[in-house]
């Protein structure tokens, strides 16, 4: 590569046609040539990619089956789930991708269509952990938002707005890294409209919501304020950003939309004519049918019935459940997950020094005073942190323990742990 001085032949600009005496400088490699003008404009094209797509693009996509194995890491069980998971996910930014490359190529007339997806199940089964997850194996910005508190007046106003803010803030402020994340909005059952039938509905509240998220589910382009909570623009800020806000285009977010949808079994039941008996003809209990996993034959006219409105349906095509946890599953979240409950407290109490340990049947005792609380996995938490909390507070002062241990006493009766001493 040769740089031509003024007086040598005077070659175009390969790129913007313009010739060497109308521009700065040229520079030559075998048969093509570039002006100082163009090479800023690379630079800064490079820059742009960089910035944003590049770090999901150029990164390879996780395959459903890879996709997968890292949920298994995280969470227990829910095979059907992490399986619908996996492949809607997978789909999703592998339709991005295609956009991008062939830049929604026109002469394509396949046009593949945004899939949102409807996360169902009872709480405390890991439906926000299965999101998480999946925003962390494919390291796209992720943000939680919670429907109960979406504007009710149904005008795509601050709360919606709030949504979007979460997810910029969770992709540094870039908004074409923001345009590549996935966003979980909790509770979508809360804002089911009550009671069945159009016109007699007095409670159109949850429907204003509702009809305030199809837009951004389906991809409109909104306008992001960054601004501090309940005060003006941020304080002393000139950036435009803030006084302007900036512009995100919602088409490929993924969103997972999830809920409990309690009622909704009966629904299903009443629909396919399988109600409330179960084999040899006993009355199953909620708890029984939930295990069951009615909610897998669920079909959009169920969750219409519920109240959810059909247009907001539509744009969840793909619909996948998790299981109520069983006491099989709760035991195995004590210990298997990469950061299971136990072994953060073993972690914890090694910093000082200390082995913690657990009596299998305390262990059983903690699924099962869990599960009798029936708020899934979350019960579980609250159980070892109150067998654990005295210990945690007198150990680290307690010269030359070296052990700890739980037993099943300690979670049935509150006795307090055993400790050995050097
Ligand atoms: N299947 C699971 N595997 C591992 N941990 C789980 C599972 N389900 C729930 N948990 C634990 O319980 C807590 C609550 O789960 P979460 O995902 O918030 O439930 P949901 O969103 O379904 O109400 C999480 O912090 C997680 O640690
Ligand atoms: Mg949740």
């Amino acid at each position: 590569m040769t740089v031509l001085s003024p007086d040598e032949s005077q070659p175009n600009c390969s790129f913007c046609q313009k010739r060497r005496d109308e521009v700065l400088n040229i520079v030559s490699g075998p048969g093509v040539h570039i002006c100082d003008g163009c090479v800023e404009l690379c630079v800064e094209a490079v820059a742009e990619a960089k910035k944003g797509k590049l770090t999901t693009r150029a990164r390879e996509l996780p395959r459903p089956r890879e996709i997968s194995a890292f949920l298994d890491t995280y969470v227990v069980g829910q095979e059907r789930a992490k399986k619908f998971l996996s492949v809607a996910v997978y789909n999703h930014y592998k339709r991005i991708r295609s956009d991008d490359a062939a830049g929604r190529s026109a002469d394509d007339d396949v046009e593949l269509a945004k899939s949102n997806i409807l996360l169902l199940g009872p709480t405390g089964s890991g439906k926000t952990l299965l999101t998480q997850t999946l925003a962390r194996i494919l390291d796209v910005p992720f943000a939680v938002a919670d429907a109960t508190g979406l504007t009710e007046a149904g005008y795509v106003g601050e709360d919606v707005d709030a949504m979007l803010l979460k997810l910029l803030q969770a992709a540094d402020n870039d908004p074409r890294k923001a345009e590549t994340g996935i966003i979980y909005i909790d509770e979508i059952d809360k804002i089911a409209r009550r009671g069945e039938g159009p016109a007699v509905s007095r409670d159109v509240s949850g429907e204003g919501v509702q009809q305030s998220l199809l837009k951004v589910l389906e991809g409109s382009v909104v306008t992001v304020r960054p601004h501090s909570r309940g005060a003006g623009p941020v304080q002393g800020s000139r950036s435009r950003a803030a006084q302007d806000g900036l512009q995100l285009d919602t088409t490929s977010i993924l969103f997972i939309v999830g809920g409990a949808f309690p009622g909704l079994e009966e629904i299903i039941e009443a629909r396919t004519g399988t109600k409330g008996i179960g084999f040899g003809g006993s009355v199953r209990s909620r708890q029984e049918r939930v295990a069951e996993n009615l909610f897998d034959g669920v079909i959009p006219e169920d969750l219409v019935k519920f109240g959810m409105v059909p247009e907001l349906i539509g744009r969840l095509p793909v619909i996948t459940s998790v299981a109520q946890l069983d006491r099989d599953a709760l035991l195995r979240i004590l210990t298997e997950p990469r950061n299971a409950l136990v072994r953060q407290y073993r972690r914890l109490f090694e910093l000082d020094g200390v082995e913690l340990e657990f009596e299998e049947a305390a262990l059983e005792a903690v699924a099962d005073q869990a599960l009798s609380r029936g708020t899934g996995a979350r019960g579980l938490r609250a159980i070892l942190e109150d067998a654990l909390i005295s210990v945690m507070y007198e150990v680290p002062s307690l010269e030359g323990t070296v052990r700890v241990t739980v037993t099943e006493q300690t979670i049935l009766d509150g006795r307090e742990p055993l400790l050995a001493f050097r």
